[in-house]
């Protein structure tokens, strides 16, 4: 069989996925991998038609395909993302229709779930017959147990192939949202109190609804607002992934274009930031997601960090989860006043009372300095980079570790002598059986609640 590999990486053949790839391609002799760049070569792909009809004739000539990506921000890198997008616009849906496919990652393992349920929704959008997915760390290929792992992967996802095995589809098409949104008048504007709020869209000729969210939403706020359409701004390319910045934050497209001065001067100074997207496809438009893989110069700091913030979509969000729940993230682990989403989902008016509302809660949130406590979504975030740049990723992240340094973002529990003493001195005690038919007898849940109760009732 030939499995055709549609590579995710900007960096063509030094991509670490596709080492993954090679491996394979050795182990499996058998059966043919050959690879197409295609978010590499995603801008001549665009701009030439041929050569995107030849890769469009090579999926369809290929017996299955294998998505095989790096991470890029909770999903994939911008260039891969165009490339998805361009099979809808130019209608080569029909050379995926019916193929086998699966998904191969590397990363950290940060969000390497969301990656893949794109990847699987977009399979099943192209009513693919998806497989299967396999996340691998960056550096598994090092160790022979998780090489036999992918390997078995592998095996099993090429015997579907050739056998035909039945593939369940997770995703149900989505159904786009028909209305058209009215904007009232904003009938009392909030005054912004001097904070500076900046509202970042993406909002085209051809999204009526964004647009005409973003000017409701400024219009909510009494005070100057800075609105700034991302097609205005000055980004020569996609992150290359060349990790450059990682010494010092310094990007290597700085004073070539105008993204990182537009971030260091626009983004970081915003008291209350917007970010204002449509739905395309199963993300937002392939631009905003070069937007977030260019903020990679900030390295693994949240930059938006004690801003209140919040998300416009226009789109069927309500049938995205996981769309829901890459922007939640991002609002979490960004350290964020998170205010939540507003979507064109509801009728006109419901839109306008949730964008007064979003205005007046951003800036009472703003003057009182509430950032809401993180879930699992920030909380685990947080400290699987806490482990990674203390351990592996200290170098070549240099700019990072000096930074968790300084903030107290190296939080271990090791370091809670307090905490580790009481638990070792109880852990010790329900060894003793007396003891132990105490504690774990009828009035467990009394002594677990007491040192609550105690505290209630001093404060
Ligand atoms: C801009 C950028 C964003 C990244 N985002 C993530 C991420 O969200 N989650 C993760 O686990 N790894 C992330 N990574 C790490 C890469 O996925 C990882 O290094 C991958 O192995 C690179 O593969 P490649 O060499 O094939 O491009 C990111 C790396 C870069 C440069």
């Amino acid at each position: 069989m030939e499995i055709l590999v549609l590579s995710g990486s900007p960096k063509g053949d030094l991509s670490v996925t596709l080492q993954y790839v090679a491996y394979l391609a050795k182990k499996i002799p058998a059966h043919k991998f050959s690879v197409v760049h295609v978010a590499q070569q995603c801008r001549q792909l665009e701009n030439d038609p041929a050569a995107f009809a030849a890769v469009v004739d090579r999926v369809r000539r290929a017996d299955a395909v294998l998505w095989a990506f790096p991470l890029y921000y909770l999903l994939v890198h911008g260039s891969y993302k165009r490339f998805i997008e361009l099979i809808g616009e130019r209608g080569a849906q029909d050379a995926f229709r019916g193929k086998y496919a699966a998904s191969l990652s590397t990363s950290i393992r940060f969000f390497d779930h969301t990656a893949h349920n794109y990847i699987n929704a977009v399979a099943d959008d192209l009513e693919m017959r998806y497989f299967g997915r396999y996340s691998a760390k960056m550096n598994d290929l090092f160790d022979p147990a998780e090489r036999a792992r992918l390997l078995a992967f592998t095996e099993n996802f090429l015997a579907a192939a050739a056998h035909g095995h039945p593939t369940a589809r997770a995703y149900r098409p989505l159904d786009p949202v028909a209305r058209r949104y009215t904007p009232g008048p904003a009938a009392a504007p909030v005054d912004t109190g001097g904070k500076k709020v900046l509202i970042v869209s993406d909002a085209g000729p051809d999204q009526p609804n964004l647009t005409a969210m973003v000017a409701r939403l400024a219009a909510a706020f009494r005070g100057p607002v800075e609105t700034i359409n991302l097609g205005d701004l000055d980004i020569k390319g996609g992150c290359l992934g060349c990790c450059r910045c990682s010494y010092d934050n310094t990007c290597v497209y700085q004073g070539k274009d105008g993204f990182n001065a537009f971030y260091d001067e626009k983004v970081r100074p915003a008291d209350i930031v917007v970010y204002a997207g449509a739905i395309r496809d199963r993300y937002l438009s392939s631009r905003w997601k070069t937007y977030f893989d260019r903020t990679f110069f900030n390295n693994h700091v949240s930059t938006l960090s004690g801003k209140q913030f919040a998300f416009l979509v226009s789109g069927p969000l309500a049938q995205n989860a996981n769309l829901r729940q890459i922007l939640e993230a991002y609002g979490e682990f960004q350290q964020t006043g998170f205010l939540g989403i507003v979507t064109d989902e509801g009728s006109s008016p419901e839109t306008d009372a949730l964008l007064d509302r979003l205005a007046a809660a951003a800036v009472e949130q703003s003057a009182r300095g509430y950032l809401p406590p993180p879930s699992f979504l920030g909380v685990a975030g947080r400290k699987l980079f806490r482990d990674e740049i203390w351990a592996r990723m200290r170098f070549p992240f240099v700019a990072d570790h000096r930074y968790y340094q300084a903030n107290g973002y190296y939080d271990f529990p090791q370091r809670e002598w307090g905490v580790r003493l009481r638990t070792l001195f109880m852990y010790w005690l329900a060894h003793i059986p007396a003891v132990r038919k105490e504690i774990y007898g009828p009035r467990m849940t009394e002594h677990m609640v007491a040192p609550l109760r105690k505290l209630v009732a001093k404060l």
